[in-house]
């Protein structure tokens, strides 16, 4: 039984699962329930002047029968009065000891964030997050995103802050933006302990092409609204190693967007992630969620031999290179196993129209048929010696593991791009020709 433990930035939790800040952590009755369900951590709501919301305010992409595969909302931050907020975290502090809660904040002057952070070390929060992710709403006025844009009003406001933090400070930051790492180096550069990342992304996810008016629909209007959800772990998860990898921003980061498995909470843990947040799955399943989360985890774990959490974080971030350092002569091939083939031939098509032409249809005997003629029992066959080794035919298949990509070896040393550059500019090699 490995250990789900971890200390994020000296912050003790019994396990890296906790609810981001959003719906789901906005009262002590739903603290009291995730931890109850075995999640390790909440982020409260985050707290400031108590806003307005619109009715409706969530919308979301659909995809065949799965919902909600990215979800989209046009909420604001807490309508619930601060005092409120403070005095039920010390209340879920008090019941809940060991467990870990987080007031995230949002405000606007100096002053403002001294009293918000001295209300909340006296609350008996574990650490503050500072909210500069909201693309909504809230940056109109000056905060959210309009400060994560913005790496020296990032710094400033983390300095104020950390003039009087005595817990930590972990700063949530926007992805709407072009390159994350300046936002990262810049909250890491006014000293403060954490990053998370990330906040929902602005987005459109539906227009009713009656009433001409996209989701979430409010009195005949809408508005660009956050994404979030399983579509958005991918681009979570770049942005994570980005900053993971970055030297200059060297501070425990709580990875979040898109988590709704043991799997994902893996894979974000690998590239670099200490604590993990989850919103829209809890949104859509409910609390109960982290329990398969926590098994899977676990025995990924002890598969794997790691004895705790903290072994498997960044085990990943150093996988990632730029593109020029890649080896050129390393080469795949698809293998069909013809024992799971269902003859669909999908895989032909997505070659044959989508990619480069190199699996032909064969009557069982092997004998080419040639287009447009294609029997019922023709079966794909790829001409290995022309396959490029894209991965399409594999992606398209529809049956696990039928497809395989094998490395073969061309008998070649290998060379990245920038190798290849040198070698020409020294003259020890010739230009490679391009293909017919
Ligand atoms: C309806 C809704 C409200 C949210 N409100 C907040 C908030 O008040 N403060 C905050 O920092 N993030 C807020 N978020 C963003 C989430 O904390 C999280 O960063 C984002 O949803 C990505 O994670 P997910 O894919 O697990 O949902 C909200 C998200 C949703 C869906
Ligand atoms: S896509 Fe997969 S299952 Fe379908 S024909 Fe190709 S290999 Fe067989
Ligand atoms: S890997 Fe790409 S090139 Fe090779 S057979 Fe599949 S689709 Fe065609």
């Amino acid at each position: 039984m490995a250990d789900l433990s971890i200390d994020f930035c000296g912050i003790q939790s019994p396990n890296p699962f906790w609810v981001a800040s959003g719906p789901p952590a906005n009262t002590a009755y739903q603290a009291d329930r995730a931890f109850e369900a075995g999640w390790g951590g909440t982020v409260w709501k985050t707290i400031g002047d108590p806003i307005i919301n619109t009715s409706s305010r969530y919308s979301a992409l659909n995809i065949g029968s799965q919902r909600m595969v990215g979800f989209n909302n046009i909420e604001l931050i807490s309508d619930r009065a601060p005092e409120t907020n403070f005095r039920e975290i010390a209340e879920v502090k008090k019941r809940w000891p060991a467990h870990t809660v987080i007031a995230s904040l949002m405000t606007d002057t100096r002053e403002n964030w001294h009293d918000y952070m001295k209300r909340s070390l006296d609350s008996g929060a574990d650490g503050v997050e500072l909210n500069f992710g909201c693309p909504h709403g809230m940056c109109e006025r000056g905060m959210g995103s309009a400060v994560g844009q913005n790496p020296d009003v990032i710094e400033a406001i983390v300095g104020w802050v950390m003039e009087v933090a005595e817990i930590p400070v972990i700063v949530k930051l926007t992805p709407n933006i072009t390159d994350v790492t300046y936002a990262a180096r810049a909250a890491a550069k006014a000293g403060a302990d954490a990053i998370s990342l990330i906040n929902t992304i602005n987005s459109i996810t539906q227009v009713n092409l009656d009433s001409f008016v996209p989701e979430p629909y409010v009195d005949g209007m809408s508005s660009h609204g956050g994404y979030c959800g399983p579509a958005v772990k991918p681009i979570a998860l770049n942005m994570l190693q980005s900053c993971a990898s970055d030297p200059d921003v060297s501070v425990p980061i709580s990875g979040i967007g898109g988590i709704g498995q043991w799997r994902d909470a893996a894979e974000f843990l690998a590239l670099g992630a200490t604590s993990l947040q989850v919103c829209t799955a809890i949104m859509h399943y409910g609390f109960r969620i982290v329990e398969d989360m926590k098994e899977g985890l676990n025995d990924y774990l002890d598969s794997k031999g790691f004895a705790s959490v903290a072994e498997l974080t960044g085990k990943a971030v150093a996988s990632l290179a730029k593109w020029e350092t890649l080896n050129l002569n390393y080469h795949r091939v698809a293998e069909i196993d013809y024992d799971s083939c269902i003859g669909c031939n999908l895989c032909y098509v997505a070659c044959e129209d989508g990619a480069h032409q190199c699996i032909d249809l064969v009557d069982p005997e092997g004998r080419g048929l040639g287009p447009g003629r294609v029997p019922e029992k023709a079966i794909p066959q790829v001409r290995a010696v022309d396959c490029v080794g894209c991965n399409l035919c594999a992606l398209v298949c529809p049956v696990d593991d039928c497809i395989t990509m094998t490395a073969v070896d061309r008998g070649r040393d290998p060379m990245s791009w920038k190798q290849y550059q040198e070698k020409l500019a020294s003259g020890t090699m010739k230009p490679i020709p391009a293909h017919p």
